[in-house]
């Protein structure tokens, strides 16, 4: 695999714009604050950036409700902030990915407001609309990902159209060829400046049941849990005719060399590798976010790394995902220690991996006060935890006023974690031993052994919360010993090493043999004595 793509050994990073570095003093982060802080990711050893949506938005759902799927929303900047932050993206030799949203628009798109003027407007089938059930309301069952049903009442025309998420968020209808066409222009438009790769939204949420099934109940949904998980999707996601969908996503970024497609889906493996598509014709890398959803454990861990390695189809490059907007950030769900373990996981594990901004300073959930509640989520279903701004905080760069990430007048969007005696990069960059510096370590790591980055997997039995395995990349091999547990654990070594890399107490260049103690929440890498 000497000749393997720029997406297999790299890192991506996603970026949160609306939350790494203003430079307008609109508390808000834009483009080319963005630009400005391209040194911390080349310094990390970053060689991709995802950025979330920067297109023109009502904000409805902060950009995930695009309205004009060409352009660049006013908060981030406009077209030629966007040109330059590429330009030096790619003059620093990092790559610059995309997020495409194509399974709803904004409700202010003009596609539709004409697919809404009328039943008879040329659009109209551009999205999903359908008349009352014969008893009058709703279509079928189906509920918002947001609360709520699925289904939004029109007066005007008295038929309802389906929205996955928000109202303002209706679903595009990818039955319909003019909406595949129009949407792989705007792929187009953005491949043709030279952009790197999307990362598709909900992917798996493209085609639904062309009978409009009601979805079955859900009979391990407990109280307190999401709204939608009521029901299980069978009918409204997931759908065979997805991948059809999906291969012509494809076809598009395949008439342009070097690029990538990232699907994001939740779903177990055995469905998620299907988004590789027939003759690996689908996404690139399909996201694998079980690190996310797994308790930490690390029997469990082990087991789900075995069934992921088991479902990827050959060929099929598989990926790991630790935190992104959505979910809880891996230090809170952690801790600080643990937070140094999953750093090493994430780096050493088989398989691109997707790292989220502020994860790699070990940012925690910051708690949001009920008045500064931004997130539509949370608004609608509030007090179930649900809400993300508390993982979407602006980025603490410095001790400076504001965190460094606007200006000392301005006021942040989303408050900053709690007070100065939080993490910040450029404290993490002073101290040696800081979590920031332990990432930096891993990924120079990764890039010189291609162990690391290509190399097959291979598990080791272990007991406990010990979790070891080992990568191979022609004769050299490399052992890989996590303590994901808070007591000392131990590792018997068959073959003598020497320590690469610790995130804990032994030394780099260590030689061991016999056995491996590893202090509570240690991880080690050792390159095996060659046999
Ligand atoms: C998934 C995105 O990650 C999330 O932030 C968004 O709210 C929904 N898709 C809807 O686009
Ligand atoms: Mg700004």
């Amino acid at each position: 695999m000497a000749e393997a793509e720029w997406w297999q050994r790299g890192l991506v990073y996603q970026v949160y714009p609306r939350s790494f570095q203003d430079s307008d003093g609109d508390g808000i982060g834009d483009l080319d604050g963005i630009r400005r802080r391209l040194d911390h990711l080349v310094w990390m050893g970053v060689d991709a950036l995802w950025i979330s949506p920067v297109f023109p938005s009502p904000m409805k759902d902060f950009g995930y409700d695009i309205a004009d799927y060409c352009g660049i929303d006013p908060i981030f900047g406009d077209m030629d902030a966007f040109d330059r932050l590429l330009r030096e993206v790619h003059a620093r030799g990092l790559k610059l990915i995309l997020d495409l949203v194509p399974n709803h628009s904004s409700d202010q798109h003009p596609w539709f407001r004409e697919s809404r003027a009328s039943r008879h407007s040329p659009r109209r089938d551009w999205y999903i609309w359908r008349d009352p059930a014969p008893e009058g309301g709703p279509p079928n069952n189906w509920l918002s990902e947001f609360g709520g049903s699925a289904w939004q009442f029109d007066e005007a025309s008295g038929q309802y159209y389906y929205h996955a998420f928000l109202p303002e968020q209706p679903d595009l209808n990818w039955r319909n060829p003019a909406v595949r066409a129009a949407m792989h222009d705007a792929m187009r438009f953005w491949l043709d400046k030279g952009v790197d790769g999307f990362r598709v939204d909900v992917m798996w949420h493209l085609i639904k049941d062309d009978q409009f099934r009601d979805n079955p109940e859900n009979p391990g949904a407990g109280p307190g849990g999401a709204p939608a998980g009521r029901l299980i999707p069978e009918f409204s996601a997931d759908r065979p005719e997805v991948h059809e969908v999906v291969a012509g996503l494809r076809a598009v970024m395949d008439a342009y060399p070097a690029r990538v497609l990232i699907g994001e889906i939740w779903l177990p493996p055995e469905r998620l590798v299907r988004y590789y598509g027939a003759n690996l014709q689908g996404a690139h890398l399909p996201f694998n976010f079980q690190l996310i959803d797994a308790p930490w454990d690390a029997r469990l861990i082990a087991g789900l790394i075995d069934r992921y390695e088991a479902a990827l189809p050959p060929g099929g490059w598989p990926n790991w995902v630790l935190g992104n907007h959505d979910r809880s950030r891996i230090a809170s769900r952690v801790g600080p220690r643990q937070a140094r373990v999953a750093a090493l996981l994430l780096l050493t594990l088989r398989g691109t991996p997707t790292l989220y901004y502020g994860d790699e300073i070990g940012m925690t959930d910051v708690p949001i006060p009920p008045e500064r509640v931004r997130d539509p989520y949370e608004k609608n279903v509030p007090g179930l935890g649900l809400g993300r701004d508390p993982v979407r905080t602006p980025m603490p760069w410095d001790g400076s006023a504001n965190a460094g990430f606007c200006p000392p007048g301005a006021t942040p969007w989303l408050p900053l974690g709690a007070d100065g005696a939080g993490p910040t990069v450029a404290r993490q960059r002073e101290e040696p031993d800081s979590l920031l510096q332990l990432y930096r370590r891993l990924i120079a790591l990764r890039r010189m052994e291609p162990a690391l980055s290509l190399g097959s997997y291979v598990a080791v039995p272990a007991g406990g919360q010990v979790l070891a395995y080992e990568r191979h990349h022609g004769d050299r091999r490399l052992l890989v010993v996590l303590n994901l547990g808070g007591d000392a654990g131990v590792l018997p070594l068959a073959v003598p090493g020497r320590v690469l890399l610790s995130s804990g107490g032994h030394a780099v260049g260590a030689a061991l043999s016999g056995r491996l103690d590893l202090e509570p929440g240690e991880g080690v890498i050792l390159a095996l004595q060659p046999g």
